[in-house]
């Protein structure tokens, strides 16, 4: 199918959902469940579609870097087009999932070095009520290659007065916006009334753990992330708020209040890869109507 400014897209969907994912950047860009009816992704009005450019908003996959650092913010996965390699279609568990591959070309070398040979797929796997992500990577070149990731998700919202984020208290986290200062997070509930840009290390969960989760109380409903602890234990939390808002061209001035960003990804310490190694990795959004009050 074709998509905005005649980019190629792939719809997915099951008799409940959903999902639309562009080869450009494998980016997904719609997920829908409850009869398709409800959109659980945000992306922008004044999103460019284009070569070379990230869509703003939806999934970006960041890759290989984070960032900042010697290659460009965010690396180069989001702004290239993909392959589709497989689709599968699951009747009895109504499910289908499609698997991306993206390899070492002229342009990451130009970006990367010539070094740095690999190849990575990307597994976006639609059911009827939820997504499962799943990254792979192999280095199939000479040398040891090193990398960061995140799954940058912008998650609509009814409100950014309305949501709160669950799951960070007591973690430690880099705050973007104040000197990389580190700070242990108080807060059970997080709310935003302000920018945010920070980078929570290591949420790795403990027992009986409260799972990271967006709360949305004007949709009544939560949103469970789900991630491999193991390899990608760091968590963005990003809203622009006004003033950044206004400054990037390609995000509408009061869009702040219909989005929030809570990235999974491993970005504190990257991952090496040796000649031939593979590293795999797994992350779900789970919505799921708000649990009724328990009586007090
Ligand atoms: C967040 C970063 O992940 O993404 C922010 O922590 C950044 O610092 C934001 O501003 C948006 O980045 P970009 O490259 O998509 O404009």
């Amino acid at each position: 199918e074709s998509g905005k400014n005649n980019l190629p897209k792939v719809v997915l969907t099951t008799p409940n959902s959903l999902c639309e994912v562009y080869l450009h950047g494998a980016h997904i860009t719609s997920f829908k469940t409850n009869n398709k009816k409800v959109e659980h992704l945000f992306v922008s009005e004044k999103s460019i579609f284009q070569d070379l450019k990230a869509i703003r908003g939806g999934i970006p996959l960041i890759w290989p870097q984070f960032g900042p650092g010697s290659i460009q913010t965010h690396g180069f996965a989001r702004n290239i087009d993909w392959e589709i390699s497989r689709v599968f279609v699951n009747d009895k568990s109504q499910s289908v999932e499609i698997e991306f591959t993206l390899h070492s070309s002229e342009y990451s070398q130009k970006i990367w070095g010539v070094t740095n040979e690999f190849k990575t797929t990307y597994t976006v796997t639609l059911h009827a009520d939820h997504l499962d992500l799943g990254f792979d990577v192999r280095n199939v070149g000479q040398i040891p290659i090193e990398f960061q990731l995140a799954f940058h998700t912008y998650y609509s919202i009814s409100d950014i007065e309305n949501v709160h984020v669950l799951g960070l208290k007591n973690r430690d986290y880099i705050d973007k916006l104040d000197n990389m200062k580190i700070v242990k997070e108080q807060r059970r509930e997080l709310t935003v009334r302000s920018e945010v840009d920070s980078v929570y290390l290591n949420v790795v969960p403990e027992q009986n753990y409260q799972p990271l989760q967006l709360v949305d109380l004007g949709r009544k409903q939560t949103v469970t992330l789900t991630y491999d602890y193991q390899n990608i234990p760091d968590v963005v939390v990003w809203n622009p708020w006004i003033e950044k808002s206004k400054k990037m061209d390609d995000f509408q001035d009061d869009e702040y209040k219909q989005m929030i960003c809570i990235e999974v990804g491993v970005i504190n310490k990257p991952i090496k890869l040796t000649t031939n190694q593979l590293f795999q990795t797994k992350h779900s959004i789970i919505p799921s109507p708000m649990p009724a009050k328990e009586p007090s």
